[in-house]
Parts: C-alpha cells; structure tokens; sequence
C-alpha cells in the first residue's frame, strides 16, 4: 500500500518501454512465476537500483502478464522485479497485437532496418488503417499512464518505436515533464522513411519532436532521423547540426526545439566477466566442446534472435561457400549458430526461421562426415549457454543487414578467453566503434564474408589477442548503468 501510494504521489523518473523487465508465466494451476527479461536497457536501469525511485512502465504481453496486472492492480510485486517499480498496463489483447504485430514489427521494424521487397510490399490498405488506430491506441494508453504517474517536472525516458507517438501526446497531458525518447535501432534514411503514408511520416516524427530530447545508438542513425523531418516536414522545420554544439531539430508552430542525442550503448564488462564464470557456464563449454569434436578444431559462433535484420541466412551461405572454396577447412571448423525464435506470431518470422534449419540441414548432409557435424544449430534460448560459445569461439560472424548496435559484437570479445576475431558488418551501429579491431563485410556479399572468415581463422594468435583487448575496450567504454544515467543527466541539464 505505500509503494502504491508513493506511486500515487509522483515518481521523479520513469522508464516506459514495451517489454517490461520482467514476465510471467501462467501455471496449469493458475500459478504465475516471474521471470527477469533481458537486454541492455533492463541490466542499464536495473544498474542504478531501486533506490533511485524509478517506475518502468510496460505492456502486458500476455496471458500470465495479464493475469499479474490483475492480481497486483498495475503495480507489480517487488518481490518479482528486484526491487524495481513496475507498472504494467493491461492494454487489451487486441489491440496490443495489432499496434505491436501490426505497426511496430510489421512496419516500423521493416522501414528503419530496410527489410521490405518493395515490388509487392509495403501495401497500405484498409488494414493497415485499422492496425494504426490501433498503435495509436496502444501509445495513448502509455501517455496516459505516464501522466497520472509522474510528479511535477518528472523526467520520462521513453523507449523504441513502439512508442514513438508517447513524448507529443504527454507533452500535451502533462507541460511541466521533461520527455526522452530513445531510438535503439537504426533510423531510415528519408527516401526509405518516404514509403510510410505521408499523414503517418508526421505524427511518427512529431511524435518523437514532442520529446526535448531525441537519442540515438550512432550519428548515422540521429542524422538520418534529421534529414527525414527536414523532408517530411517541410518548411515548418529545421534541423540544426552546428559543428562545436549539440544538434537539435526545431519544428512546428511554436517552434519548439528536440536536441538530438547520441549514446552508444555498451556492454557490462563487470557483469560479464562475473556470470561468464559460474559453474553452469563450465558446463556448457564442456557440451559444447564434446559437439565440436576433433582436436584442434576452430569454431565459428554466432549468436541472434531468429530476427530477419540479423541476416543469418547469408551467414551461413558464406559459411558453406568457405568450405566449397577452401577445402582445407573441411573437417577443422564448426559453425555454432545460436538463432533464437522471435517474433513467431509473424509468419515471414516463421518461413525464416525454417529457412535458417533448413539451410543447417543441407550443410550438413553436403559436407558433414561421420566424424564432423560443420553447423551446429541452437535454437533453444539458453543465456549460459551463448556466454560458453563466446568464451571458446576462435570467430565471431556479426553480419546483420542493418542493426541499431548490436551488443552481441561488444560482449564477445569481453568474454572471450583466449582472443576472438570479429567478422562485422559495417551496417551495425557497434562497427562505428568497433570496426578499426574487426573484419568488416559487406552484409550482402556472401563471397566477401567467406573471406573474411578465412582470414579470421587464420589470424596469427598475437594479433587476435591484441585486437581482442582493443575491442573489449570499445565496447565496454559506456556500460548500461552509465549510459542511462547520460541521458538522465542531459535530460535535467
Ligand atoms: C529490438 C528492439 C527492442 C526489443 C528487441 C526484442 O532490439 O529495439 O526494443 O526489445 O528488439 O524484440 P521483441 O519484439 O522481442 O520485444
């Protein structure tokens, strides 16, 4: 009762995202048991601690989360989140599905990650008309429940393209809040954002401009996000990048000005370090290696959501145009591909990821021998288990189409423990800081990608720990804990 109520009375800081930092599952026997989400912006908030007062607003994703809503009235356990305030919103299902399957996955995923086959798609139709009340449904609820929580002057951090329309309809609620709304993808370059219906352009961009400040993984992706108000918003708006000050975009009547931010998550070495050492990670290696087999043999690990932007089908294309290339490696690598199932309701999810088993099989039955299986596929997620890949992976394979950052490429060489070579595609925001100690490909060019391969495998064992050190640094120079609390800081500033 009094956590509810000091709610009540206003939190200082709020975080609202889609996914909250925790779910539930729902029992046969209506038991429900929490279970603590991943990501960097979970461990980046959970880093500063209940202490600091924050409530997380999220979305119930399903039947166990509703069930929570509804046991807890909103305000979940504390118990279940470590301590953290979380207010979960029982949005319903519906229309959940259609803002988040219909609108977020469906297009705003695909336009910034540049992922449709433009002959026959986007289409947008009636349906997609009902898919966008829908959205806009969706972000009202947030805005809502955002304005009733926060106190006077209260900073709110809102997350993703979920949520894109959130910081205007607030700032119309509630004047005296000061709104963040941060990018963790890529953003489109105009003339790829100019697909979207023009009305749609508008409130998407103006939605976001509601927030003082705009943040972005990269400069790439912030100065695309400027260039596509400039052209979609006509004269009424400009975007100013002078060279020794902060950018900003100014836009609409009253001329009111987004600075433009850019925070470049890394990777929490700390944790890392300290969870990649525990026993049940131990045991994954030894699994792992009784797989691999053959003394000696290298390995070649990827790890990914089954997500289409990760582009895990030209991976293994150049996986097996390695071995059609360069016979030598037959037998003496293993290719340990981590592809975790996402986003199944969607069926193109689906098609893809039988893709991704199908290819597997086919590599296998071409080149594999009675001694020697050369992909390896893993599609169960299993936390310790990627932590065992990344510590004895001789290559990491980071090729994705187009990625906000990708922590992936910033945990391994953290972990690794006797120096890993990166292949990275220079379409991930991580290769900004991480390129000059990779192998950069070109996500599309398989027979590049096969090259780069082989000199990863082959990269004298000196030069792959020297690299290895260099790019642990990069990635780790703005772990969660600090980025958040950066852009908590520019926000108060
Ligand atoms: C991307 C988004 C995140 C999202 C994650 C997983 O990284 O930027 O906001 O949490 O994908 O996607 P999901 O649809 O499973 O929440």
């Amino acid at each position: 009762v009094t956590e509810r109520s000091a709610v009540q009375s206003g939190a200082e800081v709020l975080v609202a995202s889609n996914r909250g930092p925790v779910s539930y599952a729902l029992g046969e026997g209506g038991e429900l048991s929490a279970r603590r989400g991943g990501g960097g912006l979970v461990s980046g908030l959970s880093a500063i601690g209940p202490e600091a007062g924050a409530v997380w607003v999220c979305a119930a994703l399903g039947d166990g989360d509703r069930a929570a809503v509804r046991r807890s009235g909103g305000l979940l356990d504390t118990a279940d989140t470590g301590g953290q305030r979380v207010r979960m919103l029982d949005i319903p299902a519906e229309v959940h599905a259609a803002a988040y399957n219909g609108v977020a996955n469906s297009v705003l995923w695909f336009v910034h990650h540049m992922l449709y086959q433009t002959p026959v798609e986007p289409v947008f139709d009636a349906g997609f008309r009902e898919e966008w009340a829908a959205y806009e449904a969706y972000n009202a609820a947030f805005a809502g429940a955002l304005a009733e929580a926060a106190g006077p002057g209260a900073a709110v951090l809102v997350q993703d393209y979920h949520l894109a329309l959130v910081p205007g309809l607030l700032r119309e609620m509630r004047p005296d809040v000061r709104i963040a709304h941060f990018s963790h993808t890529p953003w489109a370059p105009p003339e790829y954002f100019a697909l979207l219906p023009d009305d749609v352009q508008r409130q998407l961009l103006l939605g976001i401009l509601g927030a003082d400040r705009a943040n972005f993984l990269t400069e790439r992706w912030a100065r695309a996000f400027a260039a596509c108000c400039e052209r979609a918003l006509g004269p009424d708006c400009t975007a100013h990048w002078p060279r020794h000050e902060p950018p900003s975009v100014v836009a609409g009547p009253a001329a009111h000005r987004t600075r433009i931010g850019v925070h470049g998550l890394g990777a929490d070495a700390e944790f890392l370090r300290e969870r990649s050492r525990r026993p049940d990670v131990e045991e994954r290696m030894a699994g792992l290696r009784a797989q691999i087999g053959g003394a000696g043999r290298k390995t070649v690990v990827r790890v990914d959501r089954t997500e289409l932007s990760k582009n895990i089908v030209r991976g293994l294309l150049a996986f097996r145009r390695l071995l059609a290339d360069r016979p030598e490696w037959r037998e003496r690598v293993v290719h340990l591909a981590f592809a975790y199932p996402s986003r199944q309701d969607l069926a193109v999810y689906r098609d893809y990821t039988a893709r991704v088993g199908a290819l597997a099989e086919e590599i296998n039955a071409e080149y594999g021998t009675a001694t020697w299986q050369p992909v390896v596929l893993h599609v169960k997620d299993d936390f310790a288990r990627s932590l065992a890949a990344y510590r004895l992976a001789d290559v990491a394979l980071v090729n994705p189409i187009r990625d906000g950052m990708n922590l992936v490429a910033k945990e391994v060489p953290v972990v690794s423990d006797a120096g890993c070579a990166l292949v990275l595609s220079r379409e991930a925001g991580a290769w900004v800081e991480l390129g000059a100690d990779a192998l950069t490909v070109n996500p599309y060019d398989v027979g590049q990608t096969a090259e780069a391969l082989h000199a990863a495998l082959t990269m004298p064992a000196e030069e792959r720990s020297a690299r290895t050190a260099r790019l642990a640094a990069a990635a780790t120079a703005l772990p969660p804990a600090r980025w958040f609390l950066e852009q908590l800081r520019a926000l108060e500033a």
